[in-house]
């Protein structure tokens, strides 16, 4: 058996920018015109006129103020409300390859590592821009990489349970060098016209490299344990798929085929499963919470990750113990926790320990206990 170890890190942004104020002006221009178009159904009360979104309740529901995506122009016309992405030519890179070979040049920069070393490619993301051939093995082919590659998707615990597969065959020796490359295009699954979401997202894509710590050629965290658990939910749901068109009225505008989510419900019942996993992971690995460095977070909603530090530490964590990006980033799915790690790991000493946790739809919630080398 081999000890796995996180060697390099690297996050890719988009340089596009979107304001709180921005979206709400947008989606308040949108409304306006939804409600004058629909004026006589709405006084029948046969359509429910749209309220206004407001910047205050972003703020303080979220703590987000910002988000960065591929494409602000499409976002920002009332009359489309949706990323514009260049459809690609088979024979050019697809978007996710394209944003996923920056994060894991960088990631490989860090880790001191050519990509002809990887052996193993995983693009663990909660959305997929076609289901095959898979995205990963473009971007092995892409990148120089030898071994194999596959796409997985659990959500938002997509990087977690990446990093957990990669760790588990680079610890039995099936694999020796992994990149868990997470390019999270949210923009294009977000339905920016619904007020109760249109906040949320944001796009980026973030890598990993894995492999044996005795390879390392630098500063390093080895994984101690991982711990990944699932518990299915139709809380946060995306009906988008193949079947869609062998069912009729297909073409419609269906709200269901883009993200949708019961918020209140996720945060009720996902914390306490949140709390629990992380307290079960830590009793098992033997570790006090209190030998906790860290916590590098889901990054999805500032009250509930203010919650889990509080829960995890036993009592409110001191900001370095517990970073943010969710106000420069939004929820960016899998990649929030890896962006939080990726920023906020250099400081760390010899022997200090800190824990990446994800949480989300399924529901899914992954954990990886780090300690730096
Ligand atoms: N602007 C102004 N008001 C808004 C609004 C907006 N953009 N969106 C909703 N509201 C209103 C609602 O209509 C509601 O009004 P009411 O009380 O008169 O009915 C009120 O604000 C509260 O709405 P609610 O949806 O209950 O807000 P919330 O405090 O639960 O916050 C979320 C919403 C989405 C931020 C929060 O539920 C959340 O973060 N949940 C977990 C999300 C998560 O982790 N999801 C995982 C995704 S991968």
């Amino acid at each position: 058996m081999f000890q796995p170890a996180i060697t390099g890190s690297g996050v890719f942004t988009p340089d596009q920018t979107v304001t709180n104020a921005e979206l709400v002006q947008v989606f308040n221009a949108y409304a306006e015109r939804f409600n004058a178009d629909n004026a006589e159904a709405i006084a029948a009360g046969r359509v429910e006129a749209k309220q206004p979104s407001s910047t205050d309740f972003i703020r303080s529901a979220s703590g987000i103020e910002q988000r960065h995506v591929m494409d602000k122009t499409g976002v920002l016309d009332p009359e489309v409300m949706h990323p514009i992405l260049r459809e690609r030519v088979n024979d050019e890179p697809g978007i996710m390859a394209e944003i996923a070979l920056d994060a894991c040049g960088k990631a490989l920069a860090a880790a001191g590592r050519a990509a002809g070393e990887v052996d193993l490619v995983i693009c663990a993301a909660s959305n997929h821009e076609r289901p095959y051939p898979a995205i990963a093995i473009e971007i092995q082919t892409l990148l120089g990489a030898g071994g194999f590659a596959f796409d997985m998707n659990v959500a938002c615990s997509s990087a977690t349970f990446g990093i957990q597969a990669a760790a588990d065959m680079i610890r039995s020796g099936s694999v020796r060098c992994a990149l868990v490359v997470s390019p999270e295009i949210c923009s294009g699954h977000l339905e920016w016209r619904d007020r109760d979401c249109h906040f949320i997202f944001g796009d980026v894509c973030t890598a990993v490299v894995l492999e044996r710590s005795g390879d390392a050629e630098g500063p390093h965290f080895r994984v101690l344990s991982t711990r990944c658990a699932t518990q299915f939910s139709n809380n946060i749901r995306n009906n988008n798929g193949f079947l869609r068109r062998t069912r009729p009225g297909h073409m419609q505008d269906r709200r269901d085929m883009l993200f949708v989510q019961e918020g209140r419900k996720v945060f009720k019942e996902v914390l306490p499963l949140v709390s629990s996993h992380i307290a079960g992971h830590l009793a098992d690995a033997g570790l006090p919470a209190d030998r906790l460095k860290r916590l590098w977070l889901h990054q999805a909603n500032k009250a509930m990750n203010d919650f889990i530090g509080r829960k995890v530490m036993g009592r409110v964590p001191a900001p370095e113990e517990q970073p943010n990006i969710l106000q420069d980033y939004a929820n960016t799915s899998s990649a929030g926790s890896i962006i939080a790690f990726s920023k906020f790991s250099d400081d760390f000493e010899p022997g200090e320990t800190g824990l990446i946790c994800s949480f989300g739809a399924g529901y899914s919630v992954g954990s990886v206990l780090l300690e730096r080398a």
